[in-house]
């Protein structure tokens, strides 16, 4: 049987790098979720998609093959064949993900995937219905979190530090935004499983919240 860690929280609250590092640190495969997600958004974007049309989204997911890969040990997600790890970072891309993980029909795309992986590897998945939706039977559960403020501070540095111009107050608008969108959405919304564990990262280094998801692991193993 294999071992499964969720991860859930909402947008910026530092559930990637804190996943990855976990995963490195106990030899587990990282998948990142919202990658997927992010894949199927900017096909919609670049195949101009109306996605209140559900005729328009039915056509386009047709034509949509998600997978992924490894390399160098950091996963690559793959669009049709494609890698486009590197073109689903921006704000747009985040949005479109978003407001179309709300379509069950994107849900329901990408949910094989996602558990296959996780039956046929140890993982750390990070998301936001991992715990809830995804995994259920999850050993260990973690909802990691942080002040909407914090989250924006994150999110605005990391940004800077990529030499992408950015506006504070909209990036916190836009994580506010994303929150009730993720939180309030129909299917599988963004919620913390009964059995998993709240963390609050905001004033928590990386290196806190890492040692502390590998303390709950150790008890449990
Ligand atoms: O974690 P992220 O910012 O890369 O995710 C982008 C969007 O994808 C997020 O706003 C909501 C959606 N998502 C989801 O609905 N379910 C997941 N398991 C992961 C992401």
């Amino acid at each position: 049987m294999t071992y499964n860690i969720a991860i859930d929280g909402p947008a910026g609250a530092g559930k990637s790098t804190i996943a990855r590092r976990v995963a490195k640190e106990l030899s587990f495969v990282y998948v990142d979720t919202g990658a997927m997600y992010r894949a199927i958004g900017l096909f919609l974007i670049r195949n101009n998609t109306d996605i209140r049309d559900m005729e328009q989204v039915k056509k386009a997911l047709s034509k949509v093959s998600i997978s992924i890969a490894y390399k160098d040990g950091e996963q690559q997600v793959m669009l049709n064949g494609e890698n486009v790890s590197g073109l689903i970072r921006t704000e747009a891309v985040g949005n479109m993900a978003s407001a179309a993980a709300a379509i069950p029909s994107v849900r329901e795309k990408l949910l094989d995937l996602q558990r296959k992986l996780a039956q046929t590897n140890n993982v750390v998945m990070d998301g936001r219905d991992i715990g809830t939706n995804i995994l259920p039977d999850a050993q260990l559960k973690i909802y990691l979190t942080a002040s909407a403020d914090t989250r924006a501070q994150r999110r605005y540095d990391e940004l800077c530090k990529k030499g992408i111009a950015c506006d504070f107050l909209e990036i916190k608008e836009d994580i506010i935004k994303r929150d009730d969108q993720d939180m309030h959405r129909a299917i599988a919304p963004l919620s913390q499983a009964e059995d998993a564990v709240y963390l609050d990262s905001s004033e928590m280094t990386i290196d806190e919240v890492t040692k502390k998801i590998k303390s709950f692991y150790k008890e449990q193993a």
